[in-house]
């Protein structure tokens, strides 16, 4: 009988020293975007499975069921939603070559609406209450100033960024940036790049950098007057602070790049590796739809309402005249009209619901979060973008055979009933969508161990600043060899006169004491 309980004991303090000890994690993520926010939240998910102590300050609320962390949203950041979406659309309706200008503009004001998180009465009496934590996850969208969080916990800190890195984005973790073949604007193909790309390419990359470089200046200001000296470490320090920089891409989706130990691909983490269970309803309405269900959901960024009412009446027609059932997300829009074979939801779990095998078709807005998990569960779409990256996404979703993109604008209900009918009879699509699924798995550690490896990683190892690249150093010059490639030239230069001078002092030096070889010079003369 005592022989047992001593086993026992003995395989659980062996298994209790192989144990995670939890860490205190501060998740900041003060972006009003759903679709980082899931990213984020996909991080967060994996944290707190693994035992960690994680608190979460938003300032949007979130609409999932909590899964077991603290949760601090910022009340007093609720009214900057809508201000960020109109703000947005200047952007979106700006004639391009004014883009980056109106860009530079709605991201200052953003700062400076942002920047009151830390007079949020709530966050305010959380920090006086919390004092200790082990490391500061940030949702990033160009908001170092936020970096002052870790600065005033004394702890490293971890970025989250919810698609592939831009130059700045590289920049900050010291990753080298070749615009010869990594593509840094959504707008360039990620494979194949021609040379008008790489012309554009170079051209993206230079203006991001000097508005970001200009931007940075800004966010000084704010993170001044928040975070004084000498209390704080200056922005520059905290800002070399950052340990790691996750990313939500993974290499098979392309382009292949090149990354420094700090930089790491967790493409894929918002998605569940196993569903979770389906409310009742949804869980019936599918497994009784045996010939098949359309998902048709143009997301949750209110991106609807940039769609006409007479398009959604002709989707709503096309839709209502098919042998598929419909489950259909509506969001912010006007409810189109009921049909036997359509189920409208205002709330669905996209990430449940897509697995499900008699999910044929998707049909998406394209956002980077969706057209993913279409991908890891191999659902062929039809695209119908309407902003942002999403007609990029599309494009490459289509590119890939995954599918196809329509405009919203200009569809037709043929159009639009030929690319369904296209996408669901055509078996390639769902050929190439599941070879791409395979290669999107195959990894040596799954999006969401990979995270919690390297968050422990930082953790242990006191914010591992050995990983920390040499490149954050280097200015630009430094960077790219000029300084190295100048000083050679002149050092070129400098030998190249010292030699002609040499060779001119030798040879008078000869002339004079052996006088001037005549024979030579009239030979010359003669030619
Ligand atoms: C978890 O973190 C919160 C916030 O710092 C803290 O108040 C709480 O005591 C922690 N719980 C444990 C079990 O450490
Ligand atoms: C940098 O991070 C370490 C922990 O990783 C922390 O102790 C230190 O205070 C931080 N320094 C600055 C300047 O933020």
């Amino acid at each position: 009988m005592k022989f047992p309980r001593l086993g026992i004991i003995g395989i659980l303090l062996i298994l209790s020293t192989n144990d995670v000890i939890s860490s205190n994690i501060l998740g900041l993520f003060l972006t009003h975007s759903p679709s980082h926010v899931i990213v984020h939240m996909g991080v967060v998910r994996a944290l707190v499975k693994r035992g960690h102590n994680v608190t979460v300050v938003t300032s949007m609320r979130l609409k999932d069921p909590n899964f077991g962390y603290r949760h601090i949203y910022l009340k007093t950041l609720e009214h900057t939603q809508n201000d960020t979406f109109t703000m947005m659309d200047t952007v979106i309706s700006a004639p391009f070559y004014l883009k980056p200008y109106k860009f530079f503009l709605v991201g200052k004001e953003m700062i400076e609406k942002y920047s009151s998180y830390n007079l949020d009465p709530d966050y305010i009496s959380f920090k006086k209450e919390n004092n200790h934590f082990d490391l500061v996850l940030l949702g990033y969208q160009y908001n170092e100033l936020n970096l002052g969080e870790a600065a005033h916990f004394k702890c490293p800190s971890v970025l989250v960024w919810m698609m592939q890195p831009f130059g700045h984005i590289s920049r900050l973790i010291g990753n080298p940036n070749l615009p010869a073949f990594v593509p840094y604007s959504p707008f360039i193909p990620p494979n194949a790049m021609d040379f008008t790309h790489r012309v554009l390419n170079y051209i993206f990359y230079v203006v991001e950098g000097i508005i970001t470089k200009i931007f940075e200046h800004v966010l000084k200001i704010y993170y001044d007057q928040i975070y004084p000296s000498p209390e704080y470490p200056s922005y520059w320090k905290t800002k070399k602070n950052i340990s790691l920089i996750f990313y939500n891409h993974h290499f098979s989706e392309a382009p292949v790049r090149p990354l420094v130990p700090g930089l790491i691909e967790i493409g894929g983490i918002q998605i569940k590796e196993k569903p979770d269970p389906l409310p009742k309803d949804l869980q019936d309405y599918l497994d009784n739809s045996s010939q098949g269900v359309i998902y048709f959901s143009l997301g949750s960024n209110a991106c609807g309402l940039h769609v006409k009412e007479h398009t959604y009446k002709m989707i709503f027609e096309v839709l209502s005249s098919l042998k598929y059932n419909v489950i259909w997300k509506l969001d912010e829009i006007k409810h189109p009209g009921n049909a036997s074979n359509i189920l409208y939801k205002s709330w669905l779990p996209q990430d449940d619901i897509l697995p499900h095998k008699n999910v044929k078709l998707f049909i998406t807005h394209a956002g980077k979060g969706g057209v993913t998990e279409a991908e890891y569960h191999e659902v062929p779409m039809v695209a119908l973008p309407i902003m942002d990256d999403q007609p990029s996404n599309a494009r490459n979703m289509q590119a890939k055979g995954h599918g196809l993109v329509l405009d919203h604008t200009t569809m037709t209900k043929e159009t639009f009933r030929e690319a369904i009918n296209e996408v669901l009879k055509n078996k390639t699509y769902k050929n190439n969508v599941q070879t791409f699924s395979r290669l999107y798995k195959d990894r040596p550690m799954t999006a969401k161990q990979t995270a919690v490896y390297w968050i422990e990683y930082v953790i242990r190892h006191r914010g591992a600043p050995h990983m920390q690249s040499p490149l954050k150093d280097l200015n630009v010059l430094q960077e790219n060899s000029v300084d190295v490639i100048l000083f050679l030239l002149l050092m070129l230069y400098i030998s190249f006169k010292l030699g002609k001078m040499l060779i001119k002092y030798c040879f008078n030096k000869l002339v004079r004491r052996f006088g001037f070889p005549k024979d030579i010079k009239s030979d010359h003369k003669k030619e």
